[in-house]
């Protein structure tokens, strides 16, 4: 099986989970892996001691974003790919799982558009239009370079900067480039860890859903969870068997993800 596996802000800020790891290493003697890392929080938190200050938008729908200028996106660039990237490919590297880091720039293995324009709504309720920056809509993930790691064994970690038209670098959305490198690289499953079981409903979780279901919940879900079944659902609709959205810390994280245990599995 090839499996995208979304590693949410939490599991690589701090300590990587130990027992994550060890899974890790078992599913991927038998599995092709391909990690999609987040971490925006960090990003923020590097560029507020760099004396960079981080601005944040809200479009019409509410959805909040960072306004990515080109020092904003050189900073995020520094701390996705180099920083947090490399941390990721240290910690497999020490515990003998070999891994290399990319972004999109690198082969092209994400491609976006960039948004020229950006809707936003100010504090006082108006609607302003704003230049997009440097922020991008998903168009295609995967390719040569990824299957040439896969190949010889070696699990790709990808960050979320995408390519655009002019070879420029653009901050895109890490669920939705996970959902991309899932549908272009022909995975069997993308797999969302996060620092929540799943997705709750009424204070629940949710075990299963279809497609149809998870399109009808989405008004009822909260921002970073809904993110992740709006990705969920694009990779169903662009071929993914499976999405699953679990915890990754606890016991066995991985293993009792890929055995729908204790998460949330949307199905074609
Ligand atoms: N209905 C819901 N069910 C579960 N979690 C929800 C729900 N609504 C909102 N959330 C929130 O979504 C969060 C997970 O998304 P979040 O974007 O914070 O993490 P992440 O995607 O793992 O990290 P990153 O965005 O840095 O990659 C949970 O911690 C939870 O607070
Ligand atoms: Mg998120």
């Amino acid at each position: 099986m090839r499996v995208v596996i979304k590693l949410g802000g939490d599991i690589v800020k701090g300590v990587f989970p130990p027992n994550l790891l060890s899974d890790m290493k078992e599913l991927g003697a038998t599995n092709q892996l391909i990690l999609v890392h987040g971490g925006g929080d960090v990003v923020t938190e590097i560029a507020t001691k760099l004396g960079k200050e981080q601005k944040f938008v809200v479009s019409p729908d509410g959805i909040r974003s960072r306004y990515t200028d080109r020092e904003t996106m050189d900073i995020f660039m520094m701390v996705m790919c180099g920083l947090i990237a490399k941390k990721l490919v240290e910690v497999l590297r020490r515990n003998g799982i070999p891994a290399v880091s990319l972004s999109g720039l690198d082969g092209g293995v994400l491609k976006a558009s960039r948004k020229k324009k950006l809707l936003t709504v100010d504090e006082r309720g108006r609607k302003v239009m704003i230049d997009g920056g440097y922020t991008g809509k998903m168009v295609s993930g995967g390719g040569a370079v990824v299957d040439a790691l896969l190949e010889e064994g070696v699990i790709p970690v990808i960050s979320p900067v995408a390519v655009g038209e002019d070879s420029e670098p653009l901050n895109v959305d890490s669920d939705r480039a996970a959902a991309y490198m899932a549908m272009g690289s022909h995975a069997d499953a993308v797999l969302f860890l996060t620092d929540v079981n799943g997705l709750k409903l009424d204070g629940r979780v949710v075990e299963r859903l279809s497609v149809e279901e998870a399109k009808k919940a989405l008004p009822e879900i909260g921002f970073g969870m809904q993110k992740k079944i709006l990705a969920g659902i694009e990779s169903i609709e662009g071929g993914v068997r499976e999405v699953i959205v679990a915890s990754g810390f606890g016991e066995r994280p991985l293993g009792r993800a890929m055995a729908h245990e204790g998460c949330t599995v949307i199905s074609s």
